[in-house]
């Protein structure tokens, strides 16, 4: 989602990730998940997909992971269509997939030598171990899933994804199942990686908190059958922002009440293909746009763009 410079921003970013037209109708099913969505993201921007349970987001993810053909429509990653996995994308799913007969390390190592098959041993351990650290599991290294907590599996996960250093990390609700300190000192270690190396990321999240405090843009998906990203709100709050004071930030509460708003009342307003296929990109606090107030009625008229409004 390249797009003017917001004071307080970095430059905007060069597109990375296009998504043109996507409609996903699962076999059997009369209705599409979702239907015409479309959007992109920049290289080192990070993303998060808000919406309720079952608009199709993990669908979305793994679409973009090439682990699920879409019905139609493309998906453009550095130029290249995505046809199938591959290790220039890192996915934490919602479920922790592991494979339960290996140890933390040989999980997260199978990974690192996958991705870097001519490294030797020494290499392969120290970049598991780097990892292993950034999620406090490195008591834990040598046990199996089976010997460990949900949250800490989800954390293998996070580890395991981060150590193939992905062109994308696709995240399906990675910190859900964490406690609230380990999930905010993963928060702060995925924004300092991403600061650092310019990663760029899509992740889901039921948190809006989280992804205010993370994401450079939020989608926000109305309600299913023939859900579409109704909506992309850039995040009006300085890239510096942290976790302790966040809620400190000017703008802050405009951007919670904004989201909060989508997600009691305009996703399922918006639901049933209402949404409009080319979503508006709205700054809470600094625009807002005819969506927010569009009478469903006329909003079930078709794809246009809604028009942007500059309030301040
Ligand atoms: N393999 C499948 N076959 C048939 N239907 C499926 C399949 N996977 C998902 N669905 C259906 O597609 C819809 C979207 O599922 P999806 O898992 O993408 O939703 P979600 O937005 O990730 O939900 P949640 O927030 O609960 O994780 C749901 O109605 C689900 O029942
Ligand atoms: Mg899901």
């Amino acid at each position: 989602m390249p797009t003017e410079p917001v004071p307080g921003q970095p430059a905007p970013a060069r597109e990375f990730l296009r998504v043109e037209g996507l409609t996903k109708v699962y076999p059997g099913a009369t209705e599409p998940v979702f239907e015409d969505l479309n959007f992109s993201i920049g290289r080192g921007e990070f993303v998060c997909i808000i919406g309720h349970s079952g608009c199709g987001k993990t669908t979305i993810l793994n679409v973009l992971a090439g682990l699920e053909r879409a019905s139609a429509g493309n998906v453009i990653m550095d130029n290249r269509e995505i046809a199938g996995p591959s290790l220039d994308r890192g996915v934490v799913f919602q479920g922790h997939a592991l494979m339960p007969w290996l140890t933390v390390r040989r999980n997260i190592a199978f990974a690192v030598k996958s991705r870097w098959p001519d490294w030797s041993a020494a290499q392969v351990d120290a970049q598991v171990m780097r990892f292993v650290e950034m999620v406090g599991l490195g008591a834990a290294i040598d046990k199996k899933p089976s010997q460990l907590s949900g949250g800490m599996k989800q954390r293998v996960g996070v580890a395991r994804a981060f150590a193939i250093q992905p062109k994308m990390l696709l995240l399906d609700e990675p910190f859900g199942a964490l406690d609230a300190l380990t999930r905010g000192t993963i928060q702060d270690e995925l924004l300092r990686i991403c600061a650092q190396t310019q990663q760029t990321v899509f992740m889901i999240t039921h948190d809006v908190d989280e992804a205010i405090l993370l994401a450079d843009a939020i989608l926000l998906m109305s309600n299913g059958p023939r859900a579409r990203v109704a909506e992309v709100v850039r995040n009006p709050l300085p890239r510096s922002r942290q976790r302790g004071t966040l809620h400190h930030e000017p703008l802050f509460y405009a951007v919670r009440n904004h989201l909060a708003d989508f997600l009691i009342s305009r996703s399922a307003m918006l639901c049933d293909g209402r949404a409009p296929a080319i979503p508006a990109e709205v700054r809470p606090g600094i625009d807002t746009i005819a969506a927010t107030v569009v009478d469903p009625a006329s909003a079930a008229g078709g794809p246009e763009r809604p028009a942007l409004h500059r309030v301040a």
